[in-house]
């Protein structure tokens, strides 16, 4: 036994892919979760599962890690301009009173904070983004997940929190939650349309592009970055290098499905970024992470797995 991993957010999407690697490299693992958005099928047997908001533990839950994942959150950017209460209280006050039981019960627990590229913000050709690129938010979520950032540095700086930031970039792939419609993870909103012969839609002109990562690869480096002290008090993007357009996606995802469905277009959304592309040289220089799916294998691969489910929520 490799210790004990608390998890939040853990029967949600990014989340249950790294319960899933925790059990399997030897971990034995505690899930706090609100099912929100969440789904506790995707949670194995061995799993203690605890459903819970995180706003609302107490201590006890806390007090057995020797590593706390914080992976719960409000995780739509253009649902946090509508609602930015909401993002406010789940995205920010969570993570604060997540960091105060901590500090309080388990000050020696090694923390895994789940920012965002989106930090960074629009990304201008030719840059590819690398985690010095400035703090540059376009919505609450972003600015929220900044929030958590700087928290975790003055609680390591004020009281020795030993932390890990890490800001997954547009991920993809099976247990997407596509149940949740248009405002979380499009990429599964927009295979469930396609599959059901529904356009699908696009805010702007499409141009948009985006840094896609296969959820699997994505978990990986939450293994590598607790088994690796050199992480610790740093931040990491976990990115492709790959830029895509929205069109160039919504192209592969009708060409996958055989959908005969087609595209939308809609006015552009607040807050929007034109381009975002990241670079994992950090990532690969001290975790030894690298993406490993292509584009078009993880799509095919979320693909088979949202047929099943839809066929499956059909019957
Ligand atoms: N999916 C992406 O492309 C992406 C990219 C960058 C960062 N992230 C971050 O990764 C993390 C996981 O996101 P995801 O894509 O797996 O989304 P998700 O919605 O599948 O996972 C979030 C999980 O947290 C739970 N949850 C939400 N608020 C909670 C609360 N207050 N208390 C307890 N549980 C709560 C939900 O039920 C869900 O299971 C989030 O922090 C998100 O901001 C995601």
């Amino acid at each position: 036994m490799k210790g004990h991993a608390l998890v939040t957010g853990g029967a949600g999407f990014i989340g249950s892919h790294v319960v899933d690697l925790l059990l399997d490299e030897g971990y034995t693992v505690t899930v706090i979760d609100d099912l929100s958005t969440g789904r506790a099928s995707n949670l194995r047997d061995d799993v203690e599962f605890i459903r819970k908001d995180v706003r609302e533990i107490t201590g006890d839950e806390v007090k057995e890690a020797d590593i706390i994942i914080h992976c719960a959150a409000q995780v739509s950017t253009f649902k946090s301009v509508d609602y930015p209460s909401e993002d406010f209280s789940r995205n920010a006050e969570a993570t604060f009173k997540l960091l105060e039981i901590i500090r309080k019960h388990n000050p020696k627990a090694l923390f895994i904070y789940t920012s965002s590229r989106s930090v960074h913000g629009n990304i201008p050709p030719p840059h590819i983004a690398d985690e010095n690129w400035p703090y540059t938010p376009s919505t609450f979520y972003n600015v929220h997940k900044i929030y958590g950032e700087m928290l975790c540095k003055i609680y390591s700086e004020l009281y020795g929190l030993r932390y890990v930031i890490l800001r997954p970039s547009n991920v993809y792939g099976p247990r997407q939650p596509y149940w949740v419609g248009g405002w979380y993870n499009f990429i599964a909103y927009w295979f469930e349309l396609a599959i059901k012969e529904k356009p699908i839609p696009i805010y702007g002109t499409g141009e948009q592009i985006r840094d896609y990562t296969y959820v699997k690869d994505t978990a990986r480096a939450y293994i590598l970055a607790i088994e690796n002290s050199d992480a610790e008090r740093q931040a990491f993007l976990l990115p492709t290098g790959i830029g895509t357009t929205l069109n160039e996606l919504a192209n592969k995802i009708i060409e996958i499905t055989g959908s005969k469905a087609g595209k939308e277009y809609h006015p552009p959304r607040k807050g929007d970024i034109q381009r975002f592309v990241g670079s994992y040289k950090k990532a690969y220089e001290i975790l030894g992470w690298r993406p490993e799916k292509t584009l078009e294998e993880g799509l095919k691969e979320e693909y088979i797995w949202i047929k099943k489910e839809i066929q499956s929520d059909e019957k």
